[in-house]
């Protein structure tokens, strides 16, 4: 018994301070007697989309939520282990000297200018730090996804692009703690592997990951045998070692070469250049041979965890395509996929690490739930914030603090075609917004998709949009089984709402627009052109005003589904602050902005308050 409670004292409160940065996706969270308490990533502060900077706004936001000082942090966890990336980076230089120059010379400054300055970061930030710890990469990856999981045990699989040496590992959770026990190691990586193709289909690696997956079910997966003889050799445990020969990254920026472009005819697409059937083919064929590696994975990782409960994370983590078969065919009891999959979630894997394991404050696993609250651990905004902030506009709006009320308004604008921006409560931490900073349409629209695409988000047409969906009413849309509270996986929709058969792309892929204009369901605008949909299941708990909104749809119209796309236009962080959401709204076709109770409408807003907001952001 420690001496304060013999005294008959409370025990202590332990804060632990988890850091992501550096590399990309830069995050803090905040944990405190083992409950996350915050969570946020830096790009939503600064603006400045995947920002690897050190998180300086996010941490003080942490600190700010729970109102305490920085002397009162019992320790402060890095995610990774720089000295095991130098170790990787020098010995990678020397296997392919003397070539590789430039490229070692960015990650040597990338390694000792910043990852060498988290001491000095901190304490500029915060002044004298109780102690710094680090944990390694994957085990922060491991921490994120088996801690928070409804699970008491649990297999748990990471993949990523790397991590330090790693670049997927297997282990097991359990009351003891976590274990990794086998590990498969850089230049092998399914995370980099994908991210060639994502790079080679002209799309940004990093962060065009998800563009690659939405464009393969255009195409056949014909290129899939010729992967798996030239690029990677798949064993039967789903280990696999890649072919370097092919890949540009161990000596250049570059994620391919010449060697990769004679084997898929000719050289990468140019960014913004026209998508052909190659791109199109291509996409589908990593995507199956991704999704063969991850079933081959996971089926090891639950043999020899002896569990049918899997927890994930790790960037791979986020293809939703892949969970939605691991889900599907896999034969698991219980799956959790840690929603912040990617780096970010590695701030929160380090600070419940170290909680759980170096301060040993004792892990309740709650098999009802996980205990990510929703994945809602960023700022939220007091309605007087919000009353403050539009007051000082001057421009015209409604005070509607009534939820019931407000959540009809918001209903009939949607069933009447409008489009609505949607902020309330504590923001989302991950790469998803899951109805507290969404763009809210009707998903039986024909032109919703095109629509939203176009004027709101700026971007590619082709690429589908999510639904949301009453938990209880999902399985009469999707073939589902469970909840998909964080959009993470791709369902069907349900043969008895489609309308057509499946299109194929003939020919040139210059008809992406019309192929997915076509009406295929009930609900076409969230529906892919294989018919499935990355489905957000919204049940009671998590979100009470997106829910409220969700049932008064549903109540006025009969569908209980929603597009929920996230609350930003292409190349921009998601919103964080009413300031950011009223300038996306004036710079987009957002017809109806919900700022807490404030309702604020388009054509009620004065020509000159544009000016507000000039959004410019580099394409993503
Ligand atoms: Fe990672």
């Amino acid at each position: 018994m420690r001496s304060d409670e013999r005294a008959g004292e409370p025990r202590p409160d332990s804060f632990v301070l988890g850091i992501s940065a550096y590399y990309h996706d830069s995050a803090a969270a905040l944990v405190r007697n083992g409950e996350i308490i915050a969570a946020a990533q830096e790009e939503r502060f600064s603006r400045k989309k995947h920002d690897p900077r050190f998180p300086a706004h996010a941490i003080n936001y942490c600190l700010g939520e729970a109102f305490i000082d920085p002397a009162e942090l019992s320790a402060v966890v890095f995610y990774d282990h720089p000295i095991h990336t130098i170790d990787r980076v020098f010995k990678n230089a020397l296997s392919v000297a003397p070539s590789g120059r430039d490229q070692f010379v960015a990650a040597c400054e990338t390694l000792f200018g910043n990852k060498a300055e988290i001491q000095t970061d901190l304490m500029n930030l915060l002044g004298e730090v109780p102690r710094l710890l680090l944990t390694p990469h994957h085990m922060a990856h491991a921490a994120s996804c088996f801690y928070p999981s409804p699970f008491e045990r649990a297999a748990i699989l990471t993949i990523d692009g790397v991590g330090e040496w790693s670049t997927c590992s297997l282990g097991f959770g359990s009351e003891d703690g976590i274990e990794l026990i086998e590990e498969i190691r850089y230049p092998h990586s399914l995370g980099l592997l994908y991210s060639a193709f994502t790079y080679f289909c002209g799309f940004k690696v990093n962060s065009g990951e998800y563009k690659l997956m939405g464009l393969a079910p255009y195409g056949e997966p014909k290129y899939a045998q010729l992967i798996r003889d030239e690029l990677v050799d798949i064993k039967a445990d789903g280990s696999f070692r890649l072919n370097t020969q092919a890949f540009g990254f161990l000596e250049s920026p570059l994620m391919t070469n010449y060697r990769f472009e004679a084997i898929f005819g000719g050289p990468p697409r140019q960014s913004e250049g026209r998508i052909t059937r190659r791109e199109v083919d291509l996409a589908a064929s990593v995507q199956q041979v991704t999704e063969e590696i991850v079933l081959k994975l996971v089926a090891r990782a639950t043999n020899e965890a002896g569990s049918r409960n899997l927890t994930m994370a790790g960037g791979v983590g986020l293809n939703c395509v892949a969970n939605g078969r691991v889900l599907r065919e896999s034969g698991l009891e219980g799956f959790f996929i840690q929603p912040a999959a990617g780096d970010a979630g590695g701030a929160i894997g380090a600070a419940l690490m170290v909680s759980h394991e170096m301060l040993r404050v004792p892990r309740r696993a709650n098999a009802a739930g996980d205990s990510l609250k929703g994945s809602l651990l960023g700022p939220a905004y007091a309605p007087s914030e919000v009353d403050d902030f539009v007051d000082r506009l001057e421009v015209p709006s409604e005070d509607v603090p009534c939820a019931a009320e407000r959540a009809k308004v918001i209903a009939g604008a949607l069933a009447d075609g409008k489009i609505v921006g949607l902020f309330s409560g504590r923001m989302e931490f991950g790469p998803r917004a899951l109805g507290s900073r969404s763009i809210l349409g009707d998903p039986r629209c024909r032109d919703m998709q095109s629509r939203m695409n176009l004027k709101i988000k700026y971007r590619e047409g082709f690429r589908p949009f999510a639904p949301a969906v009453l938990a209880e009413l999902a399985a009469d849309y999707f073939e589902i089984d469970g909840e998909s509270p964080y959009m993470l996986l791709t369902a069907p929709v349900v043969a008895s709402r489609r309308l057509s058969a499946r299109d194929g792309v003939e020919g040139d892929a210059d008809d992406l627009l019309a192929i997915v204009r076509k009406v295929r369901s009930e609900i076409p605008a969230v529906t892919h052109v294989d018919y499935s949909a990355r489905v957000q299941t919204v049940g009671a708990e998590a979100n009470p005003e997106f829910r409220r909104v969700l049932e008064a749809f549903y109540a006025q119209t009969g569908c209980p589904v929603l597009i929920n796309t996230s609350f930003n236009v292409r190349g921009e962080p998601i919103v964080c602050s009413p300031r950011d959401a009223y300038r996306c709204f004036m710079n987009t076709d957002i017809d109806l902005l919900v700022l807490e109770d404030r309702l604020l409408w388009k054509v009620a807003q004065p020509e000159g308050a544009k000016e507000e907001g000039v959004l410019e952001y580099e394409l993503d």
